[in-house]
């Protein structure tokens, strides 16, 4: 196929756009910086401006989107909802002047769409939230049901644990320096995914033409935080004796609920269509990839 993948730089697009490379399919990278070289891939640009050149694409993977990681100031908060909302009502309008519409997009969406669930587990249909990610997911989500592919995939992705970037090596790097510990109160459950699960699980959306609306991207066992805390404290062979009280981290501003917040979610749906993951529980994955 020849899959188009928006975000294609980014650590999840990378990945993927390797996977998918290896299993014989062509890549279109979309960019906002088209002359930047993914090896493999055809390059073109990709804007919240204009609607992107997508004729030829068979599916679309759209990941694009300014990181949620950091400090959310009211900038960054307008950049995180304008990149997504903005972004795929673009890709939504492409796909509509298409002569041959894609058979399937997987639009990424996370688990911050849904309202705080304690110990209960979520799976795709578990309430929405109203926090500032919720909402912005939801605009998100909604603007790409707008788009006419066959099939529409949402994507509700967890914490992606990767060597390459995102919160694991940031993470790592604190622990390293003997700062690491569990945070607030560490009965928060955390749910997370292998970079290489989750670059296997779109391409399995992609391929299996059942899959459509939600889909939690997320491994089969979510851990508390302190759970995730002595086990990445025992595979880096470092104390985790310093707990960060839920205050310190409110300088985060609304980010720190997303880090002290408590969402236990299963993926019903990957399960249910006998997806097999690769790296299902924490110790192996963190033994992979640190
Ligand atoms: N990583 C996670 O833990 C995680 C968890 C849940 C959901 N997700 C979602 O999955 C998607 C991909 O995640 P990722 O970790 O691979 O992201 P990433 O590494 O931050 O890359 C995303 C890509 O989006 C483009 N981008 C960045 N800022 C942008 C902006 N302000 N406006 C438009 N485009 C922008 C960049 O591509 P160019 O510079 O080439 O244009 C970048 O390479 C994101 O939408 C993310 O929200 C990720």
């Amino acid at each position: 196929m020849n899959i188009g993948i928006t975000g294609a730089s980014g650590v999840i697009g990378r990945h993927l756009s390797d996977l998918a490379l290896r299993r014989g399919h062509e890549v279109i990278a979309f960019s906002r910086n088209p002359k930047r070289v993914i090896p493999g891939c055809e390059m073109r640009p990709f804007t919240t401006e204009a609607a992107p050149a997508v004729e030829g694409c068979d599916a679309l993977v759209h990941l694009a989107g300014e990181s949620v990681l950091g400090v959310w100031t009211a900038a960054k908060k307008r950049r995180i909802a304008e990149s997504r909302v903005e972004g795929t009502r673009r890709l939504a309008e492409a796909v509509a002047k298409m002569k041959r519409p894609p058979e399937v997009l997987v639009s990424a969406s996370a688990i911050g769409i849904y309202k705080e669930g304690g110990d209960l587990p979520l799976l795709e249909d578990a309430a929405l939230g109203e926090g500032f990610l919720a909402q912005t997911g939801k605009s998100w989500e909604h603007e790409a049901l707008e788009a006419k592919a066959d099939r529409v995939v949402l994507l509700r992705t967890g914490i992606v644990l990767a060597k390459q970037g995102g919160a694991l090596p940031l993470i790592a790097s604190a622990f390293r320096l003997g700062l690491g510990g569990r945070l607030g109160p560490g009965t928060q459950w955390m749910s997370w995914i292998h970079l290489d699960d989750l670059a296997r699980l779109i391409l399995f959306c992609i391929e299996n033409r059942d899959l459509r609306g939600p889909v939690n991207g997320t491994a089969p066992w979510p851990v508390r935080n302190a759970e995730f805390t002595r086990e990445l404290a025992a595979r880096l062979h470092r104390p985790a004796v310093l707990p960060v009280p839920a205050f310190a981290l409110r300088w985060l501003g609304e980010f720190s609920n997303e880090l002290l917040g408590s969402k236990r979610v299963l993926p019903g749906v990957a399960t249910e269509h006998g997806f097999p993951f690769r790296f299902p529980e924490l110790t192996g994955t963190l033994a992979d990839l640190l």
